[in-house]
This record gives C-alpha cells, structure tokens and sequence, in this order.
C-alpha cells in the first residue's frame, strides 16, 4: 500500500519547508508541484506570451519539455533542457504561476505527470489540489494554513536574511490576491480535502508542525 502524503494550503503557510522536512525524516520524495506551474509560468514570461490568453499559453505549455531531477535529495526542475530551479522563485513569476495554472490543459499535463511521480515511488507532494484532485487516494491529507499576516511576516523575515530589502504591507497585498485567484478559479481550486487534517501553524514553530504532522502520520500507519 503506499503511502503517500499530500500537503496544500495557500501560499506561505510553510508548505514547502514542511514538506521538505518531512520527506527526510520519513524516507519519502518530496515533489513541490508550484515548481512545475511556476516553470510554466516562466517559459510563458520569456516567451511574452499574453497570460491573459488560454491558446497562446497552452501552446507554449503543451510544446515544453519539462523534468524533475534531484540533487542531494533537493527537487530541480529542467525546462527544455535548461535548470531552471533558481529563476522560478521570482515575485514575477509568482504572479505569473497563480494565472498560468487557471487553464485545464495547462492542469491536466502538470496533473498527469504529478500522478505518475507517485505511482513510481512514495511523495510528500505540496500544492493546492494534490488531496482533491491528484492523489485524493493519499495515505495522509494535511491542509496546511496561517494567517495572511504571519504569512507576510514570514516572507518578509526570509528576503532579509537573504539581504532585499521589502515592503511587508505589500507582500501581504500579493499573497491575498493570490489567495483569492487560487481559490476562485473554476478548475481545481484551492480548498480542503473532506478528509484532511487542518493545521493552522500561524502561531507554530517549523519544528512543532513537523512533530505534529509526524503524529498524524505515525497514528494512521499504527490503525
Ligand atoms: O506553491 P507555489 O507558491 O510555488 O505555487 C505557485 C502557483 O502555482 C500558485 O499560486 C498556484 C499554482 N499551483 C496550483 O495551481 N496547483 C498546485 N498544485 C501548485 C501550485
């Protein structure tokens, strides 16, 4: 039986980093699906492909080869060729990824390809659909959330230490807006699975969502 587990949530509720941290400590692969809408979202930014249109974003998607590789356990994603890990985390590009993955076709391609990753071995995937619609089978379901104010907080904290400067205020404007065309969408929007565990880590160290997440884990291999 596998044993997959699928993390989504909004953007900045520490997905990412605890999924991560939990594919280490359990001896899973992590898979960060927003890589892959977020890859899409660059090849159609250098392109100068309109967002607005569905054709001409489609076109561009359906042509692209993309793949995921690993490096010392870390998720890189390969765009034609081309490792495109570190230029996908762009605030451009962010924007970018949250209007490219409206479109079904653009879903159904990165959907596939998610659903053949776990098939080959066991995941924590994180993303906005991946316990509704891409492993809804998944051992464990986490809906992981925070508040959009500690989601800014968090933001901000991790574009100081990396030395850029930023406006919190104007951080938390884009991740509302973002919350917003994630949610609404008509194909797969952001919403909890029935059968997921809520865990609102707003007021969480990393380290506690991870021993709680474990937990959850632990409880259901034990039934
Ligand atoms: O998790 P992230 O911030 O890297 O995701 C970037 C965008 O990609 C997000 O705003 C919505 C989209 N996305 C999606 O629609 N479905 C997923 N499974 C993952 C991301």
């Amino acid at each position: 039986m596998s044993k997959n587990i699928a993390i989504d949530g909004p953007a900045g509720a520490g997905k990412s980093t605890i999924a991560r941290m939990l594919a280490e400590k359990l001896g899973l692969v992590y898979v960060d699906t927003g890589a892959m809408y977020r890859t899409m979202a660059l090849l159609c930014l250098r392109r100068s492909v309109s967002l607005a249109s569905e054709e001409e974003v489609v076109d561009a998607v359906l042509q692209a080869e993309i793949r995921l590789g690993y490096e010392d356990g870390v998720q890189q994603v390969i765009l034609n060729g081309e490792n495109v890990t570190e230029a996908i985390r762009s605030p451009e590009v962010s924007a970018a990824a949250s209007r490219v993955s409206v479109y079904g076709p653009v879903r159904s391609r990165l959907v596939r390809m998610q659903q053949e990753l776990a098939k080959e071995t066991d995941v924590v995937m994180d993303g906005r659909d991946i316990g509704t619609v891409v492993l809804p089978d998944a051992f464990l379901k986490v809906f992981l959330t925070a508040s959009p104010a500690e989601r800014a907080r968090r933001r901000a904290q991790e574009l100081r230490a990396k030395g850029e400067s930023c406006d919190e205020a104007k951080i938390e404007a884009e991740i509302r807006e973002r919350d917003a065309r994630d949610m609404n969408r008509e194909i797969s929007p952001l919403k909890q699975a029935e059968d997921a565990e809520r865990v609102d880590t707003t007021r969480m160290t990393i380290e506690e969502v991870v021993a709680c997440v474990t937990a959850l884990y632990q409880k259901k291999t034990e039934r």
